[in-house]
């Protein structure tokens, strides 16, 4: 009796200590919510292409973030993507900066990125190598791997899955990894860079704080891959399609982010205005990290438009941290209507995003709606009087909102190839979209 009373009392302290292990991961400085900031993986190393991200990019980068008021907005992680590391460990086993590119090793550019009050993002690779040029990857060194992230103050790693040995699933190595990470004398944010394969919506949750719910967006809009969804990597318009695949509201939530992978906003000279600000509603709509992988120094006016667009940050960061879902298509597939439900204005809002789906085209695409039966809205029918408060979030009023009734038809026209009309929409009786907010 007393050792079935002692095993009890053991399970549940064992159990207490894991709940508190494992809530060390999550929240940290996102309170659970997505990410804001910048990578370097698109920046002056043009995707890997040139291999170059040295000490003083990010430099520039946590200065671009002050300067342009992206931090201002909610910016706060700098990101240094794959490039960065020697092509071997050190005498001690440790992983080490190239010293061509850090020549005072990592430590002071960590320094200074915290001076910057902004959290330092490392890339790590969960396989033997990284996926650029093979430099070291963590497997068989998570835990020393972990302590020397701390050592440094690290604030979050990005773990990519190339190279990962054979006989292990990535449950078992990410979740490793993440035990590991959890015996860090501060939280450390794991952003699970493994493509959305082998069931990470399952145990993702319990192991790490976001996932890349599909391969790596390259920076074009419109870039078909052979596999729809999962490629070796696609443009905007793919990933779009690709989502619309993952269960409506379902794919990411509050400490379990779904991450579609980093913005491309304005990459020269592959992303046009309208097809960065397409992206940009896109990833806030799904409550998705707004980590831009172009280059946020000198940022230019029609890119300033994009990111400092608190309205539509806002929308990004609502409490509900829920993926908006499509729900509505045209006949012709021309168009789309995109659909989240907010926390904001106490549960009764919601965000409706109509988009131009044609590429290569010259046709605008009108919609009207039926607020109710095209959109499922909270509507009620016998009170012809109600009215419904529309905010246009891409207009140059973004906080000015205009009342329409909300049982007459509502109409969008003339919205360009590629581009979107974003509005959050304030519900009279309760929440907008019911079922999603108690
Ligand atoms: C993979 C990742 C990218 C980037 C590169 C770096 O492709 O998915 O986001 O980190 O590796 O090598």
């Amino acid at each position: 009796m007393m050792s079935c009373l002692a095993l009890l009392l053991l399970l549940l302290l064992s159990s207490l200590a894991f709940c508190f292990v494992a809530a060390m991961n999550h929240g940290v400085w996102t309170n659970g919510k997505p990410l804001i900031g910048v990578n370097t993986w698109c920046d002056d190393d043009i995707c890997g292409l040139f291999d170059r991200c040295p000490a003083s990019l990010i430099m520039e980068m946590a200065d671009g973030l002050v300067n342009t008021g992206m931090r201002d907005v909610g910016a706060s992680l700098i990101e240094l993507d794959d490039c960065w590391s020697d092509t071997s460990r050190d005498a001690n086993g440790n992983l080490q900066p190239d010293p061509t590119l850090f020549p005072n090793g990592l430590k002071p550019v960590i320094d200074y990125v915290h001076s910057k009050g902004l959290k330092f993002g490392l890339y790590l690779c969960i396989g033997t190598k990284t996926c650029r040029k093979g430099r070291p990857g963590s497997f068989g060194h998570y835990d020393k791997d972990a302590k020397w992230l701390e050592s440094l103050g690290v604030d979050l790693i990005k773990v990519d899955n190339c190279n990962r040995p054979g006989g292990y699933t990535e449950q078992q190595l990410y979740c490793n990894f993440s035990h590991y990470l959890n015996q860090s004398s501060y939280p450390i944010y794991f952003s699970a860079c493994e493509w959305g394969v082998g069931n990470i919506e399952e145990w993702g949750p319990q192991c790490v704080d976001s996932w890349r719910v599909q391969m790596d967006h390259l920076c074009f809009y419109w870039l078909p891959t052979k596999a729809a969804g999962k490629g070796f990597g696609q443009g905007t318009w793919q990933i779009i399609k690709y989502i619309e695949t993952l269960p409506p509201g379902k794919w990411g939530s509050r400490n379990f982010i779904g991450d579609p992978d980093f913005l491309m906003t304005l990459f020269k000279p592959t992303m046009t205005f309208i097809q960065s600000r397409t992206e940009f509603s896109f990833w806030s709509l799904w409550s998705s990290p707004l980590v831009m992988a172009t280059r946020d120094y000198n940022i230019s006016q029609e890119k300033a438009a994009i990111v400092l667009n608190k309205a539509v940050i806002a929308i990004d960061q609502d409490d509900l941290v829920i993926p908006g879902w499509k729900a509505y298509n045209n006949s012709d597939n021309s168009g789309q209507i995109w659909i989240k439900p907010l926390a904001a204005h106490g549960g009764n809002s919601a965000a409706v995003l109509f988009w131009n789906r044609l590429v290569f085209s010259t046709t605008n695409v009108s919609f009207t709606i039926n607020w109710r039966d095209t959109l499922g809205f909270n509507v009620d029918t016998d009170d012809t009087d109600a009215t419904l408060l529309v905010f246009d979030l891409w207009s140059s009023d973004p906080n000015h909102g205009v009342e329409v009734s909300a049982n007459q038809t509502y109409s969008v026209s003339d919205v360009v190839p590629e581009d979107v009309k974003l509005l959050k929409v304030i519900c009279p009786n309760g929440p907008c979209l019911k079922g999603w907010w108690n």
